[in-house]
């Protein structure tokens, strides 16, 4: 291959690749135990493969209507309806993308201009910023004090002005495993009033909510809602984080400018996944049940380690177990979880990565998105660091 010889200027400087791409490639070479990436290591229901396959054979193999498929697009309106009360019309309100990462930078791309200020909790999930940066936008970066990385909204009045122009947040939270309760929305809905501030809300982990606590979508809080994208993920929601499928609901205004950027940076997103979803989710409670799976999953990690000498973060929600190894070293956590892959042969996301300054809390996230057997077997090695 002929060497590029001319300068690049690159518009992301400070990123390279990805810690998960990273801890993924070190967990593969050393054959440890991957409870780094935020992905099962059980598959999904074969129900869904069959719909899938079933699709491709009957030639639903071409393009998609641009916001996606109407018949999917019902499905989540219905749901939407049933469990947060919100009101989107299928039409006008809601388009299917290419998971929530393209809904996320869809969004921003629509809405934020070159040098608005867009707010965002660090630690945060690491494609916000990236996707602020590409549009000459500025990261306002608020820390979020463990162990409990609750937002203080005197804190946030403080940070918003004339040129903020949209705040991220993300219930349940990656990767602390917190979620926002319904006093947040409020005030976050009484800190917004008469602005112009946009809301993009990240709820992929919606139906990942333990201990009989309910989801807050933004879509149960009109006010707020007006302003707002809300993203969501099949792939978190049905086990198939692969095929890259999410969606947006938004107003019809926002939605209008949300769609003149969505059919030119993607037009729209895989058929056939698009039609077994919606058949899938016209006959299956999955979504409901959730819940409960994934608290058996949680509830089975912590207890297994509970006498290790981590401290264990709450986990509210999501599918992340935040653990504190302050009192085994002082090694710095990027140090720490590259260790522990190659020494004791499981693999983790160091917490720095999730913050602009890299702040090393000495707290490594770990997947609970596991079979059992992997749970335990991660249990068995954490006990014995
Ligand atoms: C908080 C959060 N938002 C968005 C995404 C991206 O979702 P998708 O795979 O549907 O693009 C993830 C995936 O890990 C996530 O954890």
């Amino acid at each position: 291959m002929p060497k590029f010889s001319a300068s690049i200027k690159s518009k992301l400087p400070k990123v390279g690749t990805t810690i998960f791409s990273k801890m993924s490639a070190l967990a593969a070479t050393e054959k440890a135990l991957n409870l780094s990436q935020g992905f099962p290591d059980f598959d999904c229901s074969p129900a869904l493969t069959s719909l899938g396959t079933k699709a491709m054979n009957s030639g639903m193999n071409q393009y998609a209507p641009m916001p996606g498929l109407i018949s999917l697009r019902e499905q989540i309106a219905q749901k939407t309806e049933e469990l947060y009360t919100g009101v989107y019309h299928p039409e006008t309100e809601i388009t299917i993308t290419a998971g929530a990462t393209q809904a996320i930078f869809t969004a921003i791309l629509a809405t934020v201009a070159e040098n608005d200020e867009v707010v965002i909790f660090t630690p945060a999930y690491d494609c916000y910023e990236p996707a602020i940066d590409l549009v000459g936008a500025k990261a306002i970066h608020i820390e979020l004090q463990g162990p409990e990385y609750r937002i203080d909204w005197e804190q946030v009045k403080k940070v918003i002005s004339q040129r903020t122009r949209m705040i991220i947040i993300n219930t349940p939270h990656n990767p602390t495993g917190t979620i926002m309760s319904a006093q947040d929305m409020q005030k976050l809905e009484k800190l917004l009033h008469n602005t112009d501030i946009l809301v993009l809300s990240d709820e992929v982990y919606e139906h990942i909510i333990f201990d009989g606590y309910d989801h807050q979508s933004v879509a149960r809080f009109p006010k707020l809602a007006e302003r707002s994208f809300i993203v969501s993920s099949f792939g978190k929601t049905y086990h198939t984080t692969g095929w890259k499928i999410g969606y947006c609901l938004a107003p019809a205004e926002l939605m209008k400018e949300f769609r003149k950027a969505h059919q030119y940076n993607v037009f729209s997103v895989h058929t056939p996944s698009q039609q077994a979803y919606s058949e899938y989710l016209a006959t299956s409670n999955d979504h409901l049940e959730l819940k409960e799976f994934y608290q058996h999953k949680r509830d089975l990690f912590r207890d297994s380690i509970k006498s290790s000498r981590f401290q264990l973060g709450e986990t509210a929600g999501s599918y992340f177990q935040l653990l504190d190894y302050s009192k085994i070293s002082e090694e710095d956590d990027i140090t720490f979880a590259e260790r522990l892959t190659k020494e004791f042969k499981i693999a983790s996301i160091p917490t720095s990565v999730f913050y602009s300054r890299k702040v090393d809390e000495k707290v490594l996230r770990f997947c609970f998105a596991k079979k059992d057997e992997t749970l335990l077997q991660a249990a068995e090695i954490i006990n014995s660091i």
